[in-house]
């Protein structure tokens, strides 16, 4: 089964804990520069569509920080696109929840292990780079990532909270 379908299904696992009436996922999309104004632009709808407009600059910004670092893992050394061996790219998917007070936002990829993990990193004054995830936990209330058991997919999300 090719993994793509499973991941954004109806059946895919909801995070636990909570219950999450409002849901909508946007995926599989190409691990390119050009997925990013799509993911902006769908939380933007989505989030305009369920009345919860509130969070739609917090949770554009996280999204397309998340789908960027997707991005940069997916391509190879130059900055271009990299192909597994069956000339395949890696794609990613979006998916939002909500209980109208929180919105958990989510971003998955199917990158090989070896692309490597969220890991924050500790950017120095000057660094150029590194701050992405540092500013996703200073936005969201709560943020991780964790893998998809049995499969070459990988969750990173963050949960906001109305008043973040
Ligand atoms: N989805 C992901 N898959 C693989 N590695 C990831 C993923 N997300 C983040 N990383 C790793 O975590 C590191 C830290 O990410 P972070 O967003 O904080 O910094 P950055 O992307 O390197 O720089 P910046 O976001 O400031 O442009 C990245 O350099 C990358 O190595
Ligand atoms: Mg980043």
């Amino acid at each position: 089964m090719n993994s793509a379908s499973l991941i954004i299904s109806a059946a895919t696992p909801a995070p636990p804990g909570r219950s999450w009436p409002l849901f909508a996922g946007l995926g599989p999309l190409g691990a390119l520069p050009t997925a990013s104004r799509l993911v902006r632009t769908f939380c933007a709808l989505i989030l305009a569509s369920w009345g919860l407009g509130g969070f739609t600059d917090d949770c554009e910004l996280i999204a397309s920080e998340f789908a960027a670092n997707v991005i940069r893992a997916a391509a190879g050394p130059d900055g271009h696109p990299r192909y597994d061996g069956h000339g395949r790219l890696p794609v990613l998917w979006v998916r939002l929840l909500s209980n109208r007070t929180q919105v958990r936002v989510e971003v998955w990829d199917n990158l090989a292990p070896e692309r490597g993990v969220p890991s924050p990193r500790v950017a120095a004054t000057y660094d150029e780079s590194g701050r992405g995830l540092e500013l996703v936990g200073q936005l969201s209330h709560d943020w991780g990532w964790e893998r998809l058991p049995g499969q070459d997919a990988k969750c990173v999300w963050a949960l906001l909270n109305g008043e973040s």
